[in-house]
């Protein structure tokens, strides 16, 4: 067995060159369908692919396509048909095995992933595609780019959900990818291009198999070689027999994955095989990728095909460890993380409670996103002090105020308090910090903020500022008090100083009037004395008529005439003249 795998690796050896030698050197793991063996190596390297001129800048061509778009939801968006064909192969009819997936809304649901992980190109990684398959929850997965099978590196561009995982500077080789403007893109790709920022998805193969629906095998082999000679190793390339991957799309636009079973030399199909039966599907374009022992087919998660690399047993196939991974996934989200507010389930961001679909990026709180009176949380609305309910927009009960209206309010004399600040809102005739004082004397109203308008007192009703009301007598009183005090303070001090000179001089006048007849009242007594006791006896004896006579003063002339009448002067005059 061992001696024919020999005899078979020398055959190949003389077809390859000097590839042959690297397979012999291990026993086949890696197998003529790798590219890029010897990169920088001699000039006999069969894949002289790899010593094509890169392409910085310009358009090199491709051909764009139209991605088919609408997804139905209640209908799968991916599906896995298998066929065992017959086809007129170049030489003769063979029966042909493999699998055809059909990805219906490309764009939404398949990705270039890279080996293992994202980043697992830069750290040269090789994985299974199931291993890489469940990691991302891929429903179908199949390998994809080609890679060195020394060192793992990544070979040809690879961009992985819009992010540049590696750049291959333009070689030229056919690619597949898919454009942010929603197109199929299958061709040679500039380093431009590739930088531009347009591309979702991009890997490279070799070998642009079909065209616009015709065969571009042989045109592609001169296009991905255009300055080299050597075509008897491309050749090689194309007319071995082997397992293919193949990823392309059909008239409609869905993305088509390929995978033919086969062994390298011994079974399967070479690219003009893969020409026949891909025309057959009806596919436009599509490009080869890494083949032979990498092709490998994953259906949730379980390998669906025949890879043949050896197992540790060498009885029996093991997947091999290859390098990007095309994925098939249920629809990315929009974003894909759904802001880190919801779960993505079928391109929909199932959002948290209280964030917005589409995207789950705004918070939207009860029906009204909280009524301007509160703040929407991941919890509902925070409501500002002073209001209250799911939406905010209930303000507190009176008597209460503050966060969640759990304040009550301290006043007297009040209308409640202001629901945000529990400032007392006085009644009319009231204030103070609790409205516990009435408003003070000559201030009426709404925080006493009023001036009584009263002419002759400074109080007027505390509420209705009316002048008439005594609202409280006692409380009038003061006021009343009050304001003669004001007055006498103010008003009146000049006028006070001319009414007390009045009253100076009028006790003055008195106290002269009270004088004079307190001192003629004394001198009548005096005379009338005289009058008895001395000599008028007589006279005396005949005025007892007029006792009262008796008493009269006789004062000068004109002195208190006027107080006295005539009748009672004469008999005065007629006793001085008796
Ligand atoms: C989606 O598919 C279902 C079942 O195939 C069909 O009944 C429905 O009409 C489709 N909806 C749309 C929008 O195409
Ligand atoms: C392929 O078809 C498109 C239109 O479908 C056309 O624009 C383009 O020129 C064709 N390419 C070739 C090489 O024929
Ligand atoms: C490809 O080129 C080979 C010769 O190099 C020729 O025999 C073959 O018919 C060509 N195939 C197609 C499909 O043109
Ligand atoms: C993958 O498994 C799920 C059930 O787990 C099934 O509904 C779905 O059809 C499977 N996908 C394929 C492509 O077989
Ligand atoms: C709802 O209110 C929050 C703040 O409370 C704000 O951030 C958010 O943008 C609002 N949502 C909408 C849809 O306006
Ligand atoms: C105050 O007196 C003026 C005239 O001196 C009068 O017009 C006015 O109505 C009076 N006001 C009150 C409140 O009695
Ligand atoms: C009247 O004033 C006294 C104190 O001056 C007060 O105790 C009383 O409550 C007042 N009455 C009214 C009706 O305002």
């Amino acid at each position: 067995m061992q001696f024919l795998i020999l005899i078979v690796s020398l055959i190949n050896t003389i077809h390859c060159d000097d590839d042959g030698l690297n397979r012999v050197q291990n026993q086949l793991s890696e197998e003529s369908l790798t590219p890029y063996i010897n990169q920088h190596g001699s000039r006999l390297s069969h894949r002289s692919i790899q010593e094509c001129h890169t392409l910085e800048h310009g358009s090199p061509p491709h051909e764009l396509y139209e991605a088919h778009k609408t997804l139905n939801l209640s209908e799968p968006f991916v599906k896995v048909k298998r066929f065992v064909k017959e086809i007129k192969s170049s030489f003769i009819p063979k029966t042909v095995r493999g699998h055809y997936v059909i990805v219906f809304n490309p764009i939404k649901t398949l990705s270039v992933l890279e080996p293992d992980q994202p980043g697992g190109c830069s750290l040269n990684i090789r994985q299974t595609v199931a291993a890489t398959s469940k990691k991302n929850n891929c429903v179908v997965a199949i390998n994809a780019g080609y890679f060195d099978t020394k060192d793992g590196k990544c070979l040809g561009n690879v961009v992985s959900d819009g992010r540049i995982a590696h750049d291959s500077k333009g070689i030229q080789n056919a690619h597949f990818g898919l454009t942010k403007d929603e197109q199929i893109f299958i061709g040679y790709i500039s380093e431009d291009s590739v930088l531009s920022g347009n591309i979702l998805q991009l890997v490279g193969g070799v070998i642009w198999i079909i065209r616009n629906g015709t065969g571009f095998v042989n045109s592609s082999k001169k296009l991905e070689c255009e300055k080299t000679e050597e075509t008897g190793p491309m050749d090689h390339f194309a007319n071995i027999l082997s397992a293919r991957t193949a990823v392309g799309h059909d008239k409609d636009g869905n993305v088509v994955l390929v995978q033919v079973d086969g062994k390298s030399s011994t079974d399967g199909v070479n690219l003009y095989d893969m020409e026949i039966l891909l025309k057959e599907f009806g596919l436009v374009n599509v490009i080869n990728l890494d083949g032979g022992g990498s092709s490998t087919l994953v259906i949730n998660g379980t390998t669906a095909n025949y890879p043949y690399d050896s197992c540790d047993d060498q009885n029996f196939a093991c997947d091999r460890k290859v390098s990007t991974v095309l994925c098939v996934h249920s629809p990315y989200c929009d974003p894909s993380d759904c802001n880190g507010h919801g779960t993505c389930s079928m391109g929909e961001c199932l959002c948290e409670k209280n964030w917005l679909p589409p995207k789950c990026d705004q918070l939207f709180c009860s029906k009204t996103n909280c009524s301007n009176k509160g703040i929407c949380t991941n919890e509902g609305c925070m409501c500002h002090p002073g209001f209250l309910g799911e939406d905010c927009n209930e303000n507190c009960l009176d008597g209460w105020y503050g966060n969640m209206c759990s304040k009550q309010c301290e006043c007297y004399n009040s209308l409640g308090c202001d629901p945000i600040t529990g400032t007392c809102r006085c009644k009319s005739g009231f204030t103070g910090e609790k409205c516990q004082n009435s408003c003070p004397v000559g201030f009426f109203g709404v925080n006493c903020h009023l001036k009584c308008q009263c002419n002759h007192s400074c109080f007027c009703d505390p509420i209705t500022g009316a002048c008439e009301v005594l609202h409280n007598t006692s409380f009038y009183e003061a006021a009343k008090c009050e304001a003669e005090n004001i007055i006498r303070q103010q008003n009146l001090i000049k006028d006070n100083v001319g009414e007390r000179r009045k009253w100076y001089i009028t006790m003055v006048i008195l106290g002269i009037i009270t004088a004079a007849c307190l001192a003629s009242f004394l001198l009548m007594m005096f005379c009338s004395c005289s009058c008895y006791c001395q000599n008028e006896q007589l006279l005396c004896l005949k005025n007892e008529r007029k006792p009262q006579k008796k008493y009269r003063l006789q004062l000068p002339s004109g002195y208190l005439s006027d107080s006295l009448s005539d009748s009672e002067t004469v008999p005065m005059q007629n006793l001085q003249k008796a």
